[in-house]
């Protein structure tokens, strides 16, 4: 049995002043729920301020990003052990934005994932195809490499998610139908298999991200191999975040 996850992925979103109603709203929206894992990633300036306001609540902390290195001389990173200091349970690596716009690669991917698991945090692992290698017909191949370089070198996955998310359908309000998304967490799921054996494949979740929204997220979820919602746009009003955080309802 997987515990589902819903994590909100605030990208450059939000002061701390805007935060905190974010936050003050949404928590008594989702104070019901059981049995659902809530995360919230906002930028590395309000981490700290975000953890005092989510308190001792259900919600985790994450980072949207993090250097390898624990310390040195790297003007303009952060460390993994720097974000645990800053209260992050959480880190998200290799999102699409940041393999597009900030040279990610697999093998950076592959580094802040060790990094990070060593440091003590969990790796929110971010893969997926563009709308040219799914035309091309490459998506699994695409798929299978992300997924074998970026967690290459990993013994176990207990301290991994992994978050498949359809560059075509971020932000851009097209989601993947249910069936091609269940198809890419399949794939991620044998490749795990093949890797890890069978069971870190049926541990580890599998989170579905690209324009999810309260209308379409119990269908995904209802997917034998989706285990929950990286949400990016949704995720910044309360009441959509809420709406699907209580999909089961
Ligand atoms: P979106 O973003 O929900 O706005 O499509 C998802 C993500 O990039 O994590």
């Amino acid at each position: 049995m997987r515990t589902p996850v819903i994590a909100g992925n605030w990208k450059l979103y939000k002061t701390s002043g805007e935060a905190k109603g974010l936050i003050e709203a949404l928590l008594p929206l989702i104070k019901d729920v059981k049995g659902v894992e809530v995360i919230v990633a906002p930028v590395f300036t309000i981490l700290h301020r975000v953890g005092e306001l989510i308190g001792g609540s259900r919600v985790k902390l994450s980072a949207q990003n993090c250097f390898w290195e624990e310390e040195g001389a790297f003007t303009g990173e952060v460390s993994p052990g720097m974000l645990l200091d800053a209260g992050c349970s959480h880190v998200i690596i290799g999102h699409s934005e940041r393999r597009q716009y900030f040279a990610e690669t697999d093998e950076t991917v592959n580094r802040k994932t060790k990094a990070a698991i060593a440091a003590g945090l969990k790796a929110i692992v971010c893969v997926g195809e563009t709308l040219e290698e799914r035309e091309e017909g490459v998506m699994n191949d695409v798929l299978t490499r992300q997924v074998t370089k970026g967690l290459d070198g990993l013994t176990s996955l207990q301290a991994v998610i992994i978050a498949y998310e359809p560059v075509w359908a971020i932000g851009t309000g097209k989601t993947a139908t249910e069936a091609q998304a269940q198809e890419a967490h399949r794939l991620i799921r044998t490749v795990i298999s093949q890797k890890f054996g069978v069971d870190s494949s049926d541990k580890v979740r599998i989170l579905y991200g690209g324009s999810v929204k309260p209308d379409n997220v119990k269908g995904l979820m209802s997917q034998p191999d989706i285990d929950g919602a990286l949400v990016g746009g949704a995720s910044l009003k309360p009441e959509s975040f809420a709406a699907i955080v209580n999909f089961g309802k």
